[in-house]
């Protein structure tokens, strides 16, 4: 299991502070959520915050991209150092290319399922992809509660991609805690994204470490 806490939880005014307390914690990622304002109801950070991380930590750094158009702005994604980049299939109508556009530059590609976004829109870019996340909240802002029904749509993914051969990773996104975090690893995901469960209570360290076990 990879735990990737998502900087949009962090206190931004010591972002380098922040990541460095979660690299030691055990964080396997670093995961930048990127919001337009149109996508979802928020606006949050872009390229130049990718870059920042970048120049902090030797970690993974993973944007997931809640932007309209995104296909605009992969490269600038790339250029700032993302070492994956998540899009999501609702906000592409070209997939494919952004995804084998993604993979000639280098870099690790990924597609996004929001919550009622059946697992079916999947069945052809699958073989294309290194994960996919499942939201397991409508995306937008941090401290919002898992949706039950994730669980069965992560073993339904799980049980698919064992299916057919292939080689994806399970993302999950949203509301994981010390509580559930279990649960969601069982379910089938491989990378956890939490926000709010590794910077909120103040040491961010600590809580990292705290969440790695609470999955075993
Ligand atoms: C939601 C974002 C998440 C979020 C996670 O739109 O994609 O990455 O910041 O935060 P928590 O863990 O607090 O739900
Ligand atoms: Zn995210």
């Amino acid at each position: 299991m990879i735990l990737a806490p998502s900087i949009l939880a962090a206190d931004l005014s010591r972002l380098g502070e922040q990541i460095q307390a979660v690299e030691r914690g055990g964080a396997g990622w670093i995961h930048v959520d990127v919001m337009d304002g149109h996508f979802v109801p928020n606006i949050s950070m872009g390229p130049v915050v990718v870059e920042a991380c970048r120049r902090v930590t030797k970690l993974p750094i993973d944007a997931h991209l809640m932007i309209e158009n995104a296909e605009k702005y992969l490269d600038a994604f790339v250029d700032a150092g993302a070492t994956s980049v998540s899009v999501h299939v609702e906000a592409l109508t070209h997939l494919q290319r952004a995804v084998a556009h993604l993979r000639e530059r280098g870099v690790s590609p990924g597609v996004v399922l929001n919550p009622s976004t059946p697992t079916g829109a999947l069945s052809e870019i699958l073989p294309e992809v290194d994960y996919v996340l499942v939201m397991s909240v409508n995306p937008g802002f941090s401290y919002q509660k898992l949706l039950a029904p994730t669980l069965d749509k992560l073993r339904r993914l799980k049980r698919e991609i064992a299916e057919r051969g292939l080689r994806v990773r399970l993302q999950v996104d949203g509301g994981v805690n010390p509580a559930n975090i279990k649960s969601v690893v069982e379910a089938g995901a491989e990378i956890v994204v939490v926000g709010a469960a590794a910077f909120a209570a103040g040491d961010p360290e600590q809580a990292v470490r705290g969440l790695i076990g609470a999955a075993k």
